[in-house]
């Protein structure tokens, strides 16, 4: 394994959202300028906070929409994932219109992400999470602090991983997949489109599409509102 930046060349990036898992991004982008990578935090967008409003020292710049009128150097994150949620989540980030070639992959400095895995366009890595030989992430998912994605382990677009959650080789996270902190999915297992596993639920078999599991084992507690066309 080894440790890396995704951002190889000097890069401004911003961030959709702002408190909470924004500002966590900020703290890897940070990392990665201190480690020497030639890039650095321009901004964040946000719809609730005032323009010119700082995030970790960094200025609130305008509302999602106003990712039009940045320059077209400037690459994007957008960690807006939310339990139960992820549906229209998805739809938004999808519905901002921000071409394939302008979203960022951070991969934080301590992480530890295998030479073959294959991170896709706009994932965010967080420090100490690692990712196996032959795994692989979609767009715009994330692992969070800790997590462990192990070997060939197939994640798809718009997934979460929250900290410290383990999951074992050859599981799949299908698209839109909620894994909460310290949740274990079980070698081989499927975990479906938008469901979501509690925090530190031990899931031993597949979870389906939508479903909603906690607990060890977990057992399904509920569903999650599908948006239409979702
Ligand atoms: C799984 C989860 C989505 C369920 O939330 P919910 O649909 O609002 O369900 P409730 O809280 O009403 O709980 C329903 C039942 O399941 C139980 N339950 C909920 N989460 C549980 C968990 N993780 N483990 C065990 N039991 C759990 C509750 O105790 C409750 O039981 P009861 O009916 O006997 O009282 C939520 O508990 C969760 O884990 N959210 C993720 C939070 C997260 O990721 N935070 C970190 C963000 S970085």
């Amino acid at each position: 394994m080894s440790s890396r930046g995704a951002v190889l060349s000097t890069q401004r990036i911003v961030i959709f959202g702002g408190l909470g898992a924004g500002a966590i991004a900020a703290q890897s982008i940070a990392a990665l300028a201190s480690a020497g990578a030639a890039l650095e935090l321009a901004g964040f967008l946000n719809d609730a906070m005032p323009r010119g409003e700082r995030i970790c020292g960094a200025p609130v710049l305008g509302t999602f929409a106003d990712w039009r009128g940045l320059d077209r150097d400037v690459g994007f994150l957008a960690p807006l994932h939310k339990a139960k949620a992820m549906p229209s989540r998805r739809h938004l980030v999808e519905a901002l219109g921000v071409p394939p070639q302008r979203w960022r992959s951070v991969v934080d400095p301590r992480s530890a992400v295998a030479a073959d895995a294959v991170i896709g366009e706009g994932c965010f890595i967080g420090p100490f999470a690692t990712v196996a030989p032959g795994a692989s992430l979609g767009r715009h998912s994330v692992v969070r602090a800790g997590a462990h994605v192990s070997h060939d382990c197939a994640v798809g677009d718009f997934v979460f991983i929250g900290s410290n959650a383990v999951v074992s080789g050859w599981a799949t996270l299908r698209d839109g997949a909620y894994v909460a902190p310290s949740a274990a999915i079980r070698d081989r297992c499927q975990v479906g489109r938008f469901a979501v596993v509690g925090l530190g639920a031990v899931v031993v078999r597949d979870v389906p599409d939508f479903a909603v599991v906690a607990g060890s084992p977990a057992r399904q507690i509920g569903t999650v509102a599908a948006l239409e066309g979702s």
